[in-house]
This record gives C-alpha cells, sequence and structure tokens, in this order.
C-alpha cells in the first residue's frame, strides 16, 4: 500500500501560531469549570449592578429593525469597558483603552441592502422557502432534543448560507463599537451580500448585479469611504468567492461579479472559501453549524460530551452521490464505505434530503459516534460538513488541502497533522489506496491526540449565539474581525 500524506506535509508559513492562553485553543477541563464558575459570579455581579442610564447613549449606531428583535443593552461592566472614550491628554486613561486599535464604525444602510432582503425570505431560493432558517439572528429555529443529539443549550437548525445575518448581529453586541469614522481601525458594511447573491444564481446577468452596483455607488459617494478607498471596509459575503466571480455577461456564466468591482475588490470580504487568485479581497470563515453557544459555559458542556461519546464507526461520510464519473473521490466513498462493516454513513438522495428537518440530528449522531469523517470536495473544494465533523469530535479526513489548511488560515492551527488526515485524492482514485486501511492504521494515541485537538478548536470555529450579551469565549466572529484588525492596520501602515 502506499503511504498516505499524514506526516508535515503541508505547512503554511502564513498562519499564525493561535495564542493557546487568551485564544481559547487550550479548554482543558479544569478551565472549563473556572469558566463555568466565573460566568456565574459574572451573573451575579451583573444582578448586583444592573444596568444604568449611562450605558444607553453608547449603544451601536446600527439600525435597529423588527428582525431580529432587540434586547436590553449590555450590563454597564461590558459597555463601559468598551464604550468609554480616551482622552489624548490622559496617558492612563490610553493605556486603559482596551479598544484601541479595534474601534469598528458600522455603517445605517438604507434597507434594500439587509432587511427588505430577509423580509422576501420566501423567494431567496428557488426550490425552498428561507423564512424558517431567518428568526433568531439568522440561526433560524431552535432544535428539540432529537435523539439526544443536541443535550443542553444553544442548537438551532442553521443554515449554511447565513453568515451574512449571523454576522450582522453578532457586530451589534461588539464591544468596541464607535459611532465616529474618525476614530475606527475598521468600517463594518451590513450588507446582505451573500443573501442578495444567492436569490438570482437563475436569472439574467444584470438582475444578479443590480443590487451590488447600487451599493458600491452607495458606498463611494461617502466620507467614510474617501478615507481610505475602502480599504478599511469589510463586509460579509457568506457563500464561496466562486458564486461571486462571474467574470463576463453571458447568462450562461456562474455567479455574480461582486467580488470583481474595483469597490469591492479594495474592501475585504468574509466568504465560506477563498478566492486563490485574489486573497487579499477576501477572508475565509468557518460556515455555520447547528451550535449556537451563549457562554464558554455551554462550549465547555458540550465539549464534555464530544469527549465521552462512544465512537462505534472508525469512519463515516454523510453528503450526496453526484452523478457523473466513477473515478472520483468520492464515488470510491460510496463504493469503499459502502464496503466496509466500520463505516457509517447518512445518504442523501438529493439536495432536499440533506436539508429535511431530521438531517441535523442524523447527521451529529452519525458524526459523534465516528472517529473519521471524510470530507471530499464537491462542487468546491470546501463543505459545510468540515465544521460539523469538527464540532461533534470526529477528526477530518480530507483529500485535498485546498478544502481547508489554505483556507482558514487564520482560524486553524498551522499544523493540520495535529488535528486532521490528509489522504490526496490521486491515491484514493489513481493508486487504489483504501481509506480503512490507512485510517486503521494510525495509532490509538495518536487518534486520542487527534481528537483532543479537534475538540479544543471547537469554540474557534462556532458562532456564538449573536444575542448573546455575555459571549465571553473567543468565536469564529472575534477571530475572523482579529483578522480584517490586523489586515487593514497593515494597509494603514503600507500608506
Ligand atoms: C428571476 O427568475 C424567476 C424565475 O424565472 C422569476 O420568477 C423572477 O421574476 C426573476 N426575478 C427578477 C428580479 O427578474
Ligand atoms: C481603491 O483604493 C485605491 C487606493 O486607496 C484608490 O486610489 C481607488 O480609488 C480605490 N477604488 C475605488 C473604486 O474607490
Ligand atoms: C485579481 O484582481 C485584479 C483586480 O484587482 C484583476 O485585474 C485580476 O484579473 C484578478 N486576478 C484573477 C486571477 O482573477
Ligand atoms: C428527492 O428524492 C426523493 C426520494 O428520496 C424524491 O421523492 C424527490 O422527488 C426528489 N426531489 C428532487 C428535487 O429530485
Ligand atoms: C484495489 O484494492 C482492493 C482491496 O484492497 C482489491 O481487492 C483490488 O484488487 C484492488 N484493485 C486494483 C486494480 O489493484
Amino acid at each position: 500500500m502506499k503511504p498516505t500524506t499524514l506526516g508535515p506535509t503541508f505547512q503554511n508559513p502564513a498562519a499564525d501560531k493561535p495564542d493557546a492562553t487568551a485564544g481559547g485553543v487550550l479548554w482543558p477541563s479544569r478551565v472549563c469549570y473556572l469558566v463555568a464558575l466565573a460566568t456565574t459570579l459574572w451573573a451575579v455581579a451583573s444582578i448586583l449592578f444592573p444596568p444604568t442610564p449611562f450605558s444607553l447613549p453608547l449603544l451601536p449606531s446600527v439600525t435597529v429593525t423588527q428582525h431580529p428583535p432587540r434586547e436590553p443593552p449590555p450590563p454597564p461592566v461590558l459597555a463601559g469597558q468598551a464604550m468609554q472614550a480616551p482622552s489624548p491628554k490622559s496617558n492612563r486613561a490610553v493605556t486603559a483603552d482596551r479598544c484601541a486599535g479595534r474601534y469598528i464604525y458600522v455603517y445605517d444602510l438604507p434597507p434594500r441592502f439587509n432587511d427588505d432582503i430577509v423580509r422576501g425570505c420566501r423567494a431567496l431560493r428557488p426550490w425552498m422557502d428561507m423564512c424558517p432558517y431567518m428568526p433568531n439572528c439568522g440561526m433560524g429555529r431552535p432544535l428539540g432534543a432529537e435523539g439526544g443529539a443536541f443535550p443542553g443549550p444553544g442548537w438551532y437548525a442553521t443554515d449554511q448560507f447565513m453568515l451574512d445575518v449571523i454576522v450582522r448581529c453578532r457586530m451589534r453586541r461588539y464591544e468596541c463599537l464607535t459611532r465616529d469614522p474618525a476614530r475606527a481601525a475598521a468600517v463594518f458594511v451590513p450588507a446582505y451580500t451573500s443573501l442578495d447573491g444567492g436569490r438570482y444564481l437563475w436569472n439574467g446577468t444584470a438582475t444578479r448585479d443590480a443590487l451590488a452596483l447600487d451599493l458600491v455607488a452607495w458606498l463611494s459617494r461617502r466620507p467614510e469611504w474617501r478615507a481610505m478607498g475602502g480599504r478599511d471596509h469589510f463586509l460579509a459575503a457568506g457563500r464561496t468567492a466562486w458564486d461571486f466571480l462571474r467574470k463576463t455577461d453571458d447568462g450562461g456564466d456562474w455567479g455574480t461579479k461582486l467580488l470583481r468591482l474595483p469597490a469591492v475588490r479594495n474592501m475585504t470580504a468574509l466568504v465560506l472559501e477563498i478566492d486563490p487568485w485574489n486573497q487579499s479581497t477576501t477572508l475565509a470563515v468557518p460556515y455555520p453549524t447547528y451550535f449556537h453557544p451563549a457562554t464558554a459555559a455551554d462550549v465547555c458542556a458540550w465539549q464534555e460530551k464530544a469527549r465521552a461519546a462512544e465512537r462505534r464507526w472508525l469512519f463515516s461520510f454523510a453528503g450526496a452521490a453526484r452523478p457523473g464519473s466513477k473515478k472520483t473521490v468520492r464515488a470510491e466513498i460510496f463504493q469503499q464505505c459502502g464496503a466496509s462493516s466500520r463505516c457509517g454513513m447518512f445518504r442523501c438522495t438529493n439536495a432536499s434530503d440533506c436539508e429535511s428537518p431530521a438531517a441535523p440530528g442524523a447527521v451529529m449522531r452519525l458524526f459523534g459516534s465516528s472517529s473519521f469523517c471524510l470530507q471530499p470536495r464537491g462542487d468546491t473544494p470546501t463543505r459545510r460538513s468540515t465544521f460539523d465533523a469538527v464540532l461533534a469530535g470526529c477528526i477530518p479526513v480530507f483529500f485535498h488541502p485546498d478544502s481547508a489548511y489554505t483556507q482558514y488560515t487564520a482560524h486553524l492551527p498551522p499544523d493540520p497533522e495535529s488535528w486532521s488526515v490528509l489522504i490526496m485524492h490521486t491515491d484514493v482514485t489513481g493508486r487504489n489506496v483504501s481509506i480503512e486501511e490507512t485510517l486503521s492504521k494510525i495509532p490509538p494515541a495518536a487518534v486520542k491526540g487527534m481528537r483532543e485537538e479537534v475538540i479544543r478548536l471547537i469554540p474557534r470555529l462556532v458562532y456564538a449565539d449573536p444575542r448573546s450579551t455575555r459571549v465571553d469565549f473567543k468565536d469564529a466572529f472575534d477571530i475572523a474581525v482579529e483578522a480584517v484588525l490586523d489586515r487593514v492596520a497593515k494597509r494603514r501602515q503600507g500608506d
């Protein structure tokens, strides 16, 4: 058998070593216990010291609409630390400003760029009603216990393309919002560009591009834009970059041309999969999953469950077969998994099976009882399933580095072999490599180590409940915002 690529074959020098102490990467049980304790004390403190009127004028300057409903302002402890303006004359106040270099200004956009799109949720996708996915800040309906798959709070039937809504909602609670654009380190554009892009994919190109062109026209007239030509601006475009990179105006060409507009090229777009040719425009962030913990204690409780889970399958796969070639790795997976008594499968006959109400529970139960979860490429290199696997404590098996390692450099550790397995697709399709044999040769201690690393990644890869005022851990949103601030700071220095 040809040895597979388990060693340090892929290094990503661009990825920074994650900060183990501050980043929530390391979550030993004791830390979880202390976090739970701290959360309780914090809750008690906020009862003893309720919000004061002082926090009211400091609220974020974003439009507040009926969707989603507004929550009470954050308690004074956080609001005070976050929003207090430092006096430039006082050194003490300057050093005490924990928001220095992190202030974000959020545009108050006309509703046609966001809320109107959500109001038209019935028509967002030609073959399904998207309205059930909109409530709760884009998390969708809460999931019940579903056969024990979802114990504890924080589980929702979230659609994979809901990033725009989740990020905008999460931004409302960002601790360092400012109403003064001159003081902002970065500017957030709360437009639902991927919901817009997704709704007209089968219409003419003029229809597909209309709102994006409207948006850049609106932005480029603003004084905030002129400060840096938009190079300090960012937005969420929660689909793959491929959906926004149409080259021609031929209706047969796929997608919108959002990411080709000169103005958007100057910005940073948070996407689910980067544009490999123009990486300065995009930043890949995790796909939204079903878990949206409100506090670190919720994360810890789930991590304990994932650690304790009994994993009766060596490996598993969830997905649909694709018509066409039998020589693809996906076709091989169906063949090899079907022939193995150690492989579990959730097979979607078609896309609507994968989106059925029973799918979240079925997939999470399968992944939660498997040691390895196979993640072949689909239409594009990445899949939401990778993040479902990590959430379930299942070690992802990739067949191409572009499925994760070259994508989520801000969120993932720089050493892929610490938390995942790479079996090159060409080895499976061209060299008859057995997936089962490859995986069963990994020593149990190594499997255990990888699984622990996967479980430690959970807080970095989930989007915390966007309505929570008590997010006390660094989630996928926080890490994305840090990466944006870092990028904009470097652009400023380059001026
Ligand atoms: C997009 O195409 C659909 C289906 O052909 C059609 O019903 C709809 O009116 C079109 N939308 C626009 C804005 O042209
Ligand atoms: C993009 O940024 C450059 C440099 O700041 C600027 O000259 C250019 O006008 C900007 N483009 C747009 C469309 O604003
Ligand atoms: C990258 O973006 C620039 C515009 O900034 C464009 O001219 C170029 O064609 C793009 N490259 C690719 C490979 O798409
Ligand atoms: C999906 O598969 C089911 C059977 O599993 C079938 O009844 C249904 O028509 C299919 N839908 C589409 C859109 O192909
Ligand atoms: C591929 O591997 C399977 C099982 O390991 C074996 O039965 C089969 O003969 C192999 N095929 C080729 C073409 O080597």
